[in-house]
């Protein structure tokens, strides 16, 4: 570690005796923290840089060594990865080689043709562009966000090997692939000796597509491929936030990407049994549902994205929870319907 004289954070000495799990990725030599920090909504320019700051650093002095970002998160669009770079200059460039930070690039991002999709002008450009608002020579891991059928898959997949070549980015990755294009693209990047280090997908109780027989996760595990679950609370469904309404300031009142249309009495029934067996438990519905995804065979990290200090805390008890009994597996089984 670097000195920290100059710098107003010093991490937490007993960071990583606290209960963490380091957990492989894939058949790699990289182990990732068992909870990850998502910055897609809570650490834009719209949001409050002291809880961010506040967040990012109770994340590190728990032994949270993984960060997730994309180009695009904010908003606006940028800003989260601009937070990320102050904070490095802030707090924790004396920590940088202990973090492990990762951005992607496939969504809409600038105007004009060479700022969406899957593109090599897209993905390398945009790539430099997240250095520079990260203050960052290199990041970790360099996802291509979404799979794009209008561009050939070798070609995206070319990028992410040179980003790597490169040496702007540790490790390559895809994001939201389709089942068919994720194992091409496994053997593509393999036989290009830049193996694809992980999958990032969508999961939780409340959605499960990439978790049967014959999908995602499966073809990952088996090919070595670790797998990151972003949205592992359903965006905050699976917590006890819209219990009793949709509270002011939440995300569903917000209704950015979390609309109020998803808050059925179904859903709200399925929240309710849920958080009753988590209580049986001993512990929160959050924790329950992020050590659900957790229990995946083949899940590495689960992304969590956190609005405030006290509920990072709480996800933090996710970690090293109880197995769930066969009673207990049923009981949600039965809930989720
Ligand atoms: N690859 C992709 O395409 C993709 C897509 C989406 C996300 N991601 C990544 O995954 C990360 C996580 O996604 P996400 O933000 O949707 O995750 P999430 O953990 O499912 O939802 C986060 C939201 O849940 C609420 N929450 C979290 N902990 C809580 C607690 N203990 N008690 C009550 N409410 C709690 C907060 O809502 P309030 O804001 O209402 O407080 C928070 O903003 C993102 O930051 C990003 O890094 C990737």
């Amino acid at each position: 570690m670097a000195g920290t004289d100059n710098f107003d954070y010093r991490a937490a000495e007993g960071r990583y005796g606290g209960g963490m799990e380091y957990r492989r990725c894939g058949r790699s030599g990289l182990k990732m923290s068992a909870l990850t920090l998502g910055f897609w909504q809570n650490f834009g320019g719209i949001a409050d840089f002291a809880t961010a700051k506040a967040m990012m650093e109770l994340a590190f002095d728990r032994g949270i060594t993984c960060f997730d970002l994309a180009n695009n998160y904010g908003p606006p669009y940028g800003s989260a990865e601009e937070t990320f770079g102050k904070l490095m200059d802030l707090s924790f460039r004396p920590y940088r080689d202990e973090m492990f930070v990762t951005t992607k690039a496939g969504y809409d991002m600038w105007a004009g043709p060479y700022g969406n999709w899957g593109s090599r002008k897209y993905l390398l450009s945009s790539l430099e562009q997240s250095l520079r608002r990260m203050r960052l020579d290199h990041v970790d891991l360099f996802y291509s966000h979404r799979f794009d059928p209008d561009t050939p898959l070798e070609e995206t997949l070319q990028a992410l090997v040179d980003a790597v070549r490169q040496g702007k980015a540790v490790y390559a990755g895809i994001s939201n692939y389709p089942v068919e294009a994720a194992k091409f693209a496994v053997g593509y990047m393999k036989s290009r000796d830049v193996p694809c280090l992980c999958y990032q997908g969508r999961a939780s109780l409340f959605d499960r597509r990439h978790l049967g027989a014959g999908g995602v996760l499966e073809a990952m595990d088996a090919n070595g491929v670790g797998f990151t679950a972003f949205s592992p609370l359903a965006e905050g469904l699976l917590t006890d936030r819209y219990l009793n309404g949709v509270p002011e300031g939440s995300r569903m009142y917000r209704g950015h990407h979390l609309t109020r249309d998803k808050l059925t009495p179904k859903t709200l029934a399925a929240i309710r049994a849920l958080d009753a067996i988590a209580r049986e438990r001993g512990q929160t519905l959050a924790a329950m549902a992020l050590s659900w995804v957790l229990k995946r065979k083949g899940v590495t990290s689960v992304i969590v994205g956190t609005s405030r200090v006290s509920q990072l805390e709480a996800d933090l008890a996710a970690v090293n929870s109880p197995d769930f009994t066969a009673e207990e597996a049923e009981a949600i089984e039965r809930a989720i319907g």
